[in-house]
């Protein structure tokens, strides 16, 4: 990680949780202790953002997984990113791999949904990766970088400070298969130097690109060693005490 980017460090809860459980989470959380120059934001289940929100300290950022691309309508099921300020939430989670691929999302759809989401003044962590039999015919950059060309079609130049990137390969995502810090060096180098090709140098440079996928409270700090993983979106891992850990990983 480069100093002139703060560490980050996104909770991915998925469907997991209930008040009791959730109540716990929040606990060793708030127990801490946690690295100051880390950012955290915890994803939570939609119908406990205003929950979690309250009882989290202001320091630990809370995101959805998910919204839709407009403000309020005939959408049954849907939650927008209006919605999401309105209860006090601050960021949402868009493109997971689990929308992608669970629930059939777009390149174009989950585009749509970060310019939305940003235009409405959401902090937003788009996710891409490449399934594991992209990577394994050498198709890995050319499948993230077209995932990251709709976005930053949709991404305006002065809110790029809103966005921290995602990459999180899907064949290591819930498998205990991590991608090496080396491996994952190598797609996010790639990925920041695509960006100062085709947004700029400047948001290449600042930008953070973090690592997903089966990070534990054991690789964590390798990964966080490489000069372009600039921190970690935590999936099964971050509803363990553990957790800690991962947040303090830079230290
Ligand atoms: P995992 O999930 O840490 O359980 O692999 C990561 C994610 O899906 O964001």
């Amino acid at each position: 990680m480069a100093p002139e980017r703060k560490f980050f460090v996104g909770g991915n809860w998925k469907m997991n949780g209930n008040k009791k459980e959730i109540d716990g989470i929040i606990a060793f959380l708030t127990a801490g202790p946690l690295d100051p120059n880390t950012e955290l934001v915890c994803g939570v289940p939609s119908c406990y953002l205003e929950y979690c929100r309250q009882k989290l300290p202001a320091t630990i950022g809370v995101a959805a997984q998910n919204c839709y691309k407009v403000p309020k309508g005939a959408f049954t099921g849907e939650i927008s990113p209006a919605m999401i300020k309105d209860v006090g939430v601050e960021w949402v989670i868009l493109g997971h791999s689990e929308r992608r691929n669970v629930f059939g999302e777009s390149d174009a759809l989950i585009a749509e949904k970060v310019g939305h989401a940003l235009s409405e003044g959401l902090k937003v962590i788009p996710c891409i990766g490449e399934k594991l039999e992209e990577r394994e015919s050498g198709k890995t950059e050319e499948v993230v970088f077209s995932q990251l060309k709709a976005i930053i079609e949709k991404i305006p130049l002065d809110k790029w400070e809103n966005v921290v990137i995602a990459y999180e390969p899907v064949w290591a995502i819930g498998t205990g298969k991590t991608a090496s810090p080396q491996q994952a060096q190598e797609v996010h180098g790639k990925l920041r130097q695509w960006l100062s090709e085709n947004v700029n140098a400047e948001v290449a440079q600042k930008v953070r690109i973090i690592y997903g996928g089966s990070v534990t409270a054991e690789n964590c700090r390798e990964l966080a060693k490489e000069a372009d993983i600039d921190g970690s979106l935590v999936g099964g891992a971050s509803l363990k005490p553990d957790f800690i850990h991962i947040v303090n990983a830079s230290q």
